[in-house]
């Protein structure tokens, strides 16, 4: 079998927040940068950004359903962990950082990220208004995956969130995601 010599493969998971529309910019600069670039989204996430969208930014199909049938993959969630050499959540809400944490597999991207070996990394965009993200019970969360050397927590950022409020809660640019991404890889 062929040895892959370079490590190309980004699987964007995009969960239900309004920041989703900043990784569609980021999809554009992985693309452009010549990344190989899958996009699966959260039920919530798509009531931000269209499928559509990734799919036409990303040259690929888009994932949304565990159960979707797929001709050449039968178990697509265990297929697309394998296929990843590094994994992005962006915006990673608050529920999604949660289950994550918590080892829950409810939905194809929880169970993908649970899915992937211990050496593939996987950076978490966080983005939610700031009392979610000061909430102690979020907070416990991210720092018991901050315990795990595989997931990277990118703090959100403060400045003017989208429902109104002043604070830390803002996802990183894209650019500073991309500068993250090409850091591991
Ligand atoms: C307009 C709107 C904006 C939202 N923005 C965020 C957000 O930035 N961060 C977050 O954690 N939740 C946000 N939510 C709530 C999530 O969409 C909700 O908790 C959802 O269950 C998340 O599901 P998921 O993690 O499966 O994508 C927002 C909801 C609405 C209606």
């Amino acid at each position: 079998m062929k040895k892959k010599l370079k490590k190309n493969n980004v699987l964007l998971a995009v969960s239900g927040g309004i920041a989703a529309y900043k990784s569609c910019y980021l999809t554009r600069l992985l693309v452009k940068s010549g990344f190989s670039v899958k996009v699966m989204m959260t039920e919530a996430a798509t009531k931000f950004v269209s499928p559509l969208t990734f799919q036409t930014l990303s040259n690929n199909h888009v994932y949304l359903d565990m159960f979707e049938l797929i001709k050449e993959e039968s178990t697509q969630h265990i297929s697309l962990s394998k296929w990843a050499d590094i994994c992005v959540i962006a915006p990673a809400s608050a529920n999604t950082i949660s289950k994550i944490a918590q080892g829950i597999c409810d939905n194809l991207l929880s169970t993908v990220v649970s899915a992937l070996d211990l050496k593939t990394k996987v950076i978490i965009a966080s983005a939610m208004n700031d009392c979610m993200w000061n909430n102690p019970l979020i907070q416990d969360n991210v720092k018991k995956l901050k315990r795990i050397k595989k997931y990277t927590i990118l703090n959100p950022e403060k400045g003017q969130l989208a429902c109104g409020s002043y604070g830390e809660g803002r996802m990183p640019e894209p650019e500073t995601i991309f500068k993250k991404i090409k850091s591991f890889l």
